[in-house]
């Protein structure tokens, strides 16, 4: 599968990558986990990433567009990615799509995630992730909670609520969503590559992706 998959902050971007990527191996690119990473590492990346992170704000198009040109030159993207929160703005959606051009890959479609922003404020507040910047499971303490509190089941590392989980940023996340990435919804509509689904079931969701490409192949 190559993949873009789009929806506001807490619409299951992440979970939704992550069982796609358990049905044929294709690779998730979180670049929200990259930065995240980065952080952890005390990397430039990140030292340049944390504060608009930290504030809801996006992170510079030319950065991220660094980041996302070396990544997908890397050998594991041969076989198929997820891109998970990439691309966020119509300049590196317009970016994006120079450099497939240039690497020979023609996009699958556009999941466009749509949640009900009551919905999105919920699960935002009981997300809870891991730490460990290997492993980022994505948990909830109401629909997905670790079997011991506290305890990534994947890694044993800790399970904690993202810096940027404070009631500012996620009114901050949710505004800029609206503002700079809602309009990509229109920018892949007109590409012919759009595939919105509006249910709250992850299982839906991926039938829905695999039951399009399935019919595409
Ligand atoms: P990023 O990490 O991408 O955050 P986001 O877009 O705000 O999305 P989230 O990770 O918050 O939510 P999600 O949609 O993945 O939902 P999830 O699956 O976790 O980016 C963070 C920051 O990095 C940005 O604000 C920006 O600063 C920077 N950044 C990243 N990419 C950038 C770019 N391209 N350009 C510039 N800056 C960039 O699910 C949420 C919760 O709901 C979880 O607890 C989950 O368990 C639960 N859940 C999910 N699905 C269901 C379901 N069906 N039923 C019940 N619960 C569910």
């Amino acid at each position: 599968m190559k993949l873009v998959i789009l929806g506001a902050p807490g619409a299951g971007k992440g979970t939704i990558a992550k069982l796609l990527s358990a049905v044929d191996g294709s690779v998730q690119i979180s670049t929200g986990d990259i930065l995240r990473g980065a952080i952890e590492a005390g990397s430039e990346l990140g030292r340049r990433a944390q504060a608009y992170m930290n504030r809801g704000e996006l992170v510079p198009d030319a950065l991220m567009m660094e980041v996302m040109e070396a990544r997908l030159q890397q050998a594991d993207c041969e076989n198929g990615f997820l891109l998970d929160g990439f691309p966020r703005t119509i300049p590196q959606a317009q970016a994006l799509h120079q450099l497939f051009d240039k690497l020979g890959i023609a996009l699958d479609c556009a999941l466009n995630i749509e949640v009900p922003r009551q919905v999105v404020l919920e699960r935002l507040t009981t997300r809870r992730t891991c730490e460990n910047p290997a492993c980022q499971e994505i948990y909830n303490i109401k629909s997905k909670p670790p079997a011991r509190e506290g305890v990534c089941d994947q890694c044993g590392g800790t399970v904690a609520q993202r810096d940027d989980e404070t009631e500012a940023a996620i009114s901050r996340r949710l505004q800029t969503y609206a503002e700079k990435t809602a309009p990509l919804v229109g920018f892949y509509r007109q590409r012919g590559l759009l595939l919105t689904t509006r249910s709250t079931s992850s299982e839906e969701v991926v039938e829905a992706v695999t039951g399009r490409l399935g019919s595409a192949r």
